[in-house]
């Protein structure tokens, strides 16, 4: 295993419910360094085009509603395993499968309102890094 980085967006349900810290303070607790963090609020072309590998399924509308109705935090982290130890960190997509003591299970209320984002594979969070981050915040 080696160093990797991931993206890791804090949702718009978990940010307006006031769990951002709480998230946080898991991602920390799990080894994740944080190198960049910044709350912003996506347009709905940002949206689009973040989610645009989805644009063919049938959530896509409302994936797209529900990421542009709030404020985000959008995190560049840094770990051993980063990506696949993030997705554990965080549970299955669908909360109600979701492991306890992931994030989700705590503070996920369906499978779209799902509280937190991670990169899938090495390829993708290249991309999303660099979606939302220049190489200068992430030295
Ligand atoms: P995320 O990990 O950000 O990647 C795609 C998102 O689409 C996912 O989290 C959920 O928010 C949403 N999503 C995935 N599957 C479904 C589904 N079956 N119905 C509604 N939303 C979904």
């Amino acid at each position: 295993m080696s160093v990797e980085r991931t993206f890791s967006i804090i949702k718009p349900d978990a940010v307006a419910a006031g769990h951002a810290g709480e998230i946080l303070a898991m991602i920390e607790a799990a080894g994740f360094k944080i190198l960049a963090v910044r709350m912003t609020r996506l347009s709905e072309p940002q949206a689009r085009g973040f989610y645009a590998v989805h644009a063919a399924k049938p959530f896509y509308a409302g994936l797209v509603k529900f990421m542009t109705e709030g404020p985000i935090i959008v995190m560049a982290l840094e770990r051993e395993n980063a990506i696949a130890g993030l997705r554990e960190v965080m549970g299955a997509t669908n909360p109600e499968i979701a492991a306890e003591g992931t994030i989700r299970k705590r503070f996920a209320t369906s499978i779209e309102r799902n509280c937190i984002h991670g990169s899938d594979a090495a390829e993708t969070a290249a991309v999303e890094l660099g979606f939302f981050f220049g190489a200068a915040e992430l030295l």
